[in-house]
């Protein structure tokens, strides 16, 4: 299966998926890295390992609809089944959504349906939550939303600042869209109903797998 990451920044998600790609038994394959922002950091893990890049500044459209026609001209060039946004903060229209449907996962810094959108950490302490974490999910055209994959769940520690929160999450981020990826590569989670259902290697149907990273 050729995955296409979509960008706008750091890129740790995308260097967790990268490492995931690159072991053996992994049956995916990064064959493209898009970033919207010309000088994000993510570019240079991808060219350091070998993948190609673009750069499709949405600056330089008039509309999101033309933007997003360019996206899925360069991924549908590149043969890519399989779209993965990894800290991709751009809105994409509906047609683009559903075009992809089934074949575009993002990752989510919360517990979703809590807290979608931004600020997401500094609303999950103004909250009081004492419990929140990171969700990988099939993208729909409604902001964050959409079939659950796998989730993790992230304690909040007495103390924390917005920062320490999401360092901790982060954490998790980067095993927990490992663990989708292969999932959804290997067919083992399918939407079904707008609900994921996960099956293990015999095709049995399997809950989650139950994903609580140790407070450090
Ligand atoms: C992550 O927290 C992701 O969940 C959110 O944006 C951040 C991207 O980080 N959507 P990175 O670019 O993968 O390091």
């Amino acid at each position: 299966m050729k995955i296409g990451v979509l960008i706008s920044g750091r890129g740790s998600n995308l260097k967790a998926l990268i490492e995931a790609c690159a072991e053996p038994d992994f049956r995916g394959k990064i064959a493209l890295v898009i970033s919207n922002r010309p000088g994000a950091a993510g570019l240079a893990i991808a060219e350091a390992a070998g993948i190609p890049t673009l750069v499709i500044d949405h600056k330089e459209f008039s509309t999101r609809e033309t933007f997003d026609a360019e996206l899925d001209h360069a991924l549908t060039k590149a043969g890519v089944d399989l779209v993965c946004n990894a800290g991709f903060m751009r809105i994409l229209s509906d047609g683009f959504v559903e075009k992809w449907r089934d074949r575009q996962l993002n990752i989510h810094p919360s517990l979703l349906p809590a807290f979608k959108g931004l600020h997401v950490h500094q609303r999950a302490l103004d909250a009081g939550v004492k419990i929140t974490g990171c969700t990988v999910h099939f993208v729909r055209p409604e902001m964050d939303e959409g079939p659950i994959v796998a989730q993790a769940a992230v304690p909040v520690l007495p103390g924390d600042t917005a920062e320490t929160l999401a360092a901790r999450i982060l954490e998790a981020e980067h095993k927990l869209y490992p663990l989708a990826l292969r999932l959804v590569v290997n067919g083992q989670a399918r939407v079904v109903d707008e609900h994921v259902v996960l099956s293990d290697a015999d095709g049995a149907e399997v809950p989650a797998p139950l994903f609580v990273p140790s407070p450090q």
